[in-house]
């Protein structure tokens, strides 16, 4: 079960990489996973401008075509992603508009904080993943103060952020095998 999160903001001083980094972290502990960190910093799509929809699935464009061979990688992900005007981050929804098939019978969970928790950004994201066909599971990590908990460059989740992240990769490790193997086998 190969687990990828992906770091959904790429603004300069951004929380989502220190976050990212204790995610990985946990993550990299499990014996029931082999995760690796997704920097959309490293992957500067431009704006969708490509003329068939991805969901077609005859990707034509260099840039698309490596973008869908690292998602595609993956048998689960976990998105760190900000709040912005009570959604989620653009270079996320671009990201995950680039390809399509890739992204499907997949489970994805979603880490984030702000005013509220990052929960209008959590919930928007749903039913986004919903649409391309990934399994959204629903623990979700919602992290308070965010700010106060990176301290050079370092974030440290308190007992509450652990537990919840706990559930998520747990969940994320059940659905990930799951349909790991119902791909394998079935269409
Ligand atoms: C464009 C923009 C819009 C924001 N809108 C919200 C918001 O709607 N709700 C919220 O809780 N925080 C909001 N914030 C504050 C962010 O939660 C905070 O800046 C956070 O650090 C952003 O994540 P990042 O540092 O990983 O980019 C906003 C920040 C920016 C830059």
């Amino acid at each position: 079960m190969h687990l990828q999160i992906i770091i959904g903001s790429v603004r300069q001083g951004r929380a989502a990489k220190p976050v990212a980094d204790w995610a990985f972290t946990h993550a990299k502990q499990r014996d029931d996973m082999t995760v690796e960190l997704v920097d959309l910093k490293n992957w500067p799509l431009p704006m969708f401008n490509l003329p068939k929809s991805p969901a077609a699935g005859d990707y034509e464009d260099e840039q698309q075509q490596r973008w869908a061979k690292s998602v595609e990688r993956a048998d689960a992900y976990l998105f760190v992603c900000p709040e912005y005007n009570h959604g989620y981050s653009a270079v996320l929804k671009n990201a995950l508009d680039y390809v399509y098939a890739e992204w499907g019978r997949k489970p994805a969970g979603v880490v984030s904080y702000g005013g509220v928790m990052g929960a209008r950004a959590v919930e928007q994201l749903r039913q986004v993943m919903v649409e391309l066909q990934m399994a959204p599971i629903r623990n979700a990590v919602h992290i308070a103060g965010v700010h106060q908990k990176i301290e050079n460059g370092a974030f440290s989740g308190d007992q509450r952020d652990a537990d919840q992240l706990q559930r998520a990769l747990d969940d994320l490790a059940w659905w990930g095998n799951a349909l790991h193997w119902a791909r394998r086998t079935s269409h």
